[in-house]
């Protein structure tokens, strides 16, 4: 029944699926408002730091174990460290799962906008039922628009929709995906230059781009930046999911990871920096404020800017469709990759075939998603979330994005460090590697990064006292969530992860 294991076409087919996984919905959404609520400049410099220190490093980390093991994350951590290195991997899988379904919800969402611009987003009338906004706009309103979309069941739809196209996508492997990010990932370059060009070129528009980079020195001195930029920067790099492992491990021994980790992570950089340049453009030519939670920037307030940059409807409704379909692609390409990490995982370790390992994740996974999107609405006063679904979203990715990532990130460092041997990685990554790494690579990998890491979850751990997140939103009957959904998370990854590492692993 097991196929051989499969290999990546070209090294160019790898690059384009894993740079199209790290840039996605993090490199659009999540770092701009983070960006913007950490104040710009003073995020960029740390972000920066992350980069070298934290990023790039552990990229080479994730492909080195990939192309030494030729096995997904569970299995290589396995080898490198035991049973408990395997439980590592599970639990990381058992939060990507996690992280996949509501990430398709977002895409679902988006989705939702993109068919909104050529339908009502861009027109005035409409109305929420929601307290603040139930009246009828009188001029066009992205926010309305949306919580009238996410309140009631069409978003479902979406869903499945983003859902299937990721089970067409990663149908047979490889193969299917490689098909798809040749198209997908130059797209969305191209996408991503007219919006910046367009942002560039409007009166004004370069103030922003000042904004987001002029470095604030000031704000480099509060720990909660560096938090946040080294949290967005294990996201937006794709790692401490399993991704990058799985797709390192479809490459020939002799794959040259020092060079695939600088690549990688520079394409994503340079993404996220236009993206930062596009919508800042956008936020000071309009003077938008992009407050609120993660998701407003995206939801709320571009199209509030797009709405305006022409008086001809044909031509905002244009920028619209265009800018939901980028969110939609780089979406795509980085949700096949959270679903390939679990499913490559299953393969290497039950010798299932991939459409029945596709199966095993899709089906709850499906149900998980549409739980993100239940229309309930239970603040009306928008305190919170407004709905039961964007409630769920909002305190589960709190929990996970903040300290799954970084917490797996952390123990794999200690395991390629300590447990494998720092030396012993580096020789394996320097074998092939055309720039050879120094020994400061061994340095960061055993002391720098663990340091790292622990002090930044220890820190987000004290700055969460003493108000769990999320009770102080006003919500009738569900208070109870904020607290559930934390706990529910712990022990379901843990569970998972136990169970998964006793079963025998079936050898070929
Ligand atoms: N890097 C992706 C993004 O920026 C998200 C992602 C995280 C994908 C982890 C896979 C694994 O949107």
């Amino acid at each position: 029944m097991s196929a051989p294991r499969q290999n990546w076409q070209s090294k160019l087919g790898f690059i384009l699926a894993a740079s199209g996984s790290a840039i996605g919905l993090g490199n659009i959404v999540f770092f701009s408002s983070n960006a913007y609520q950490y104040g710009g400049g003073a995020f960029y410099l740390p972000y920066f730091i992350a980069l070298f220190l934290l990023g790039m490093p552990m990229m080479m980390v994730e492909f080195g174990m990939g192309t030494i093991t030729h096995q997904s994350l569970p299995l290589a951590l396995r080898r490198l460290a035991g049973k408990r290195g395997e439980y590592l991997g599970w639990w990381a899988i058992a939060s990507a799962l996690f992280i996949t379904m509501y990430y398709v919800a977002i895409l679902g969402w988006a989705l939702g906008m993109m068919l909104g611009a050529l339908g009502s987003l861009f027109e005035p009338g409409i109305a929420a039922p929601f307290t603040p906004i139930q009246e009828p706009t009188a001029a066009p309103n992205a926010t309305v628009y949306f919580f009238n979309m996410i309140s009631t069941w069409n978003p479902l739809i979406y869903i499945v929709v983003i859902w299937l196209a990721n089970l067409f996508i990663l149908r047979q492997g490889t193969k299917t995906i490689e098909a798809a990010v040749r198209i997908f990932v130059p797209l969305m370059w191209a996408f991503m230059i007219i919006l910046v060009i367009r942002g560039i070129t409007l009166e004004g528009g370069m103030d922003g781009v000042l904004y987001l980079f002029t470095p604030d020195l000031g704000g480099i001195s509060q720990p909660g930046v560096w938090k946040g930029a080294f949290s967005q920067m294990f996201f937006s790099l794709s790692l401490g999911l399993g991704t990058m492992t799985a797709y390192a491990s479809y490459l020939p021994k002799d794959a040259d990871q020092v060079n695939n980790s600088m690549l990688v992570s520079f394409l994503n950089c340079s993404f996220e920096y236009l993206a930062g340049v596009a919508i800042f453009s956008l936020l000071f030519v309009f003077a938008l404020n992009p407050a609120g939670t993660t998701l407003s920037l995206s939801f709320f307030v571009i199209p509030q800017g797009i709405n305006e940059l022409s008086s001809l409807p044909w031509v905002v409704r244009l920028f619209g469709f265009g800018f939901y379909l980028l969110v939609v692609l780089a979406g795509l390409t980085s949700s096949i990759s959270l679903i390939e990490a679990p499913a490559s995982a299953l393969i290497d370790k039950f010798r299932i075939s991939r459409g029945r390992a596709l199966a095993i994740i899709a089906i709850p996974s499906v149900i998980g998603s549409c739980l993100f999107a239940l229309p309930r609405i239970i603040d009306p006063g928008l305190s919170g979330d407004g709905t039961l679904g964007l409630t769920l979203l909002d305190i589960t990715d709190h929990w996970v994005f903040n300290y799954s990532l970084l917490a797996v990130g952390l123990f794999e460092a200690i395991i390629a460090g300590w447990v494998f041997g720092a030396d012993k990685l580096r020789a394996a990554l320097n074998q092939h590697a055309k720039v050879k790494l120094g020994k400061w690579f061994e340095y960061l990998v055993k002391y720098v990064i663990p340091l790292v890491l622990l002090l930044v979850i220890v820190f987000s751990l004290i700055a969460e006292w003493p108000e769990l997140y999320g009770s102080s939103y006003d919500m009738p009957g569900y208070g109870w969530l904020a607290s559930f959904i934390p706990v529910f998370w712990i022990f379901f990854t843990l569970i998972f992860a136990y169970v998964l590492t006793r079963r025998q692993t079936r050898e070929i």
